[in-house]
């Protein structure tokens, strides 16, 4: 089939969940991804952050066929060889003590906020004043079930479904002040994305984490860190977390661990984990043999090739780049980020939608988030080089644009 057939086929088929660029990708080598026409296309959204090694990385290659010759499924009945392992590794990375696996990341959120409700409960069977209220911060996204999409902020995303899980409250992102006068001893969680990714890559401020981390400590909540987008490497280290120095409760993973093969993880301190006993949650694939071996496999390559080091490093010089062309150009607001996840704010939201847009027909791929961000989650094996193509057709994208809206001659400041 080729592209027009798909589309006609999609179109009577699916549900209208998805409006899908009319690109068609048939297979992929290290940052690039091949079209149905041979046409090579540089990547830097990663399958929104989740190709971690770029496409046909060996060690994938082989861990999942290995893994698909000996074992792919048991179920949670059973033991497995990669369960524990994998879970070694997430808790010697993480700081925290215990792991549930799932397969996606808002059933990673899902299980984080019922082991808040859980533990909630288990402490006023104890005796102690707690209640059932999430806080969650405004630009929040966390997924689409109930539970989630409770506590994503957009309202296009929660209003169509009510009425969804109750009790959550949204307050002012970064503002302290916001906070603490919604917290009480009614929170038993305080949900946040260590770095905002939907919301247009918004890194929370010191204050405001410090201050979350210490309401919680004062009653009892968890501190709910939400590291599907910002996790596993993403902004240099494992978790963005460890940039602020704060350990929360409770975090949760997904995208990038298993290098494309879907997996989810939700990690927390031994205490919070007493609130789940057998029976409580559970799910049928989580964990899997196959998810598994090629996670560990993903650790193996990023901690032998000292990936953690390497994301730094390109993701400063990206940055650094990033931060002149906005010397140049008004249309560039504000450059965000941390490692390889970084976002360009420019002032109107169709100027992004065009960029972005123009970037695919110059076979780069980026995304616009939040309306006027532009979007870079790039595999994390991506070299200078690619940055320096990306910016080189930034540069002149911004700069045609801006000559279009009538604005200033060659190497003056451009008003875009
Ligand atoms: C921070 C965050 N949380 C949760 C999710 C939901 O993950 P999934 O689409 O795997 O359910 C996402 C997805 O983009 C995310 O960025």
């Amino acid at each position: 089939m080729n592209l027009a057939s798909l589309q006609a086929a999609e179109n009577k088929l699916l549900l209208n969940t998805y409006e899908r660029s009319p690109y068609l990708f048939v297979s992929g080598k290290g940052v690039y991804l091949r079209d149905e026409n041979g046409i090579h296309f540089l990547d830097l959204l990663s399958g929104i952050g989740v190709c971690a090694l770029g496409y046909g990385h060996p060690a994938i290659e082989q861990a999942i066929a290995h893994q698909s010759a000996r074992l792919l499924h048991t179920s949670n009945l059973f033991f497995h060889e990669g369960t524990a392992n994998l879970a070694l590794r997430l808790t010697e990375m993480s700081g925290l003590d215990r792991v549930f696996f799932c397969n996606s990341g808002t059933e990673a959120w899902e299980a984080a906020l019922k082991l808040a409700r859980a533990n909630a409960t288990k402490a006023r069977e104890e005796g102690k004043k707690i209640g059932t209220k999430f806080l969650a911060l405004e630009h929040s996204f966390h997924g689409r079930t109930m539970g989630s999409v409770a506590t994503t902020h957009k309202e296009k995303y929660r209003l169509p479904f009510a009425p969804v899980m109750p009790d959550v409250e949204f307050v002012r992102f970064n503002d302290v002040s916001d906070m603490r006068a919604k917290f009480s001893d009614d929170v038993c969680g305080i949900c946040i994305e260590p770095v905002q990714g939907e919301g247009g890559i918004h890194p929370v401020s010191q204050e405001f984490f410090t201050a979350a981390r210490e309401l919680c400590d004062s009653t009892g909540a968890l501190l709910l860190a939400d590291e599907i987008q910002s996790g596993f490497g993403r902004t240099g280290k494992w978790f963005a977390y460890q940039h602020y120095g704060i350990l929360p409760d409770v975090t949760t993973l997904a995208k990038p661990i298993a290098g494309g093969i879907p997996m989810g993880a939700m990690l927390c301190t031994e205490k919070a984990s007493a609130a789940f006993t057998p029976g409580l949650h559970g799910t049928t694939f989580g964990g899997g043999p196959l998810a598994c071996a090629v996670a560990i496999a993903v650790i193996d390559t990023m901690q032998r090739e000292n990936m953690l080091a390497h994301i730094e490093e390109v993701g400063n010089f990206f940055r650094s780049e990033l931060e002149s062309l906005k010397q140049r150009y008004d249309c560039i607001t504000e450059v965000r980020g941390l490692g390889l996840m970084l976002g360009v704010e420019l002032n109107s939201a169709d100027l992004a939608k065009q960029i972005a847009a123009q970037m695919m027909e110059r076979r780069i791929i980026i995304n616009r988030t939040s309306e006027t961000v532009l979007r870079f989650l790039p595999p994390y094996i991506l070299e200078r080089e690619h940055v320096e193509i990306t910016i080189a057709a930034l540069d002149e994208l911004l700069k045609a644009n801006a000559e279009y809206a009538g604005a200033a001659p060659d190497g003056e400041k451009v008003h875009g």
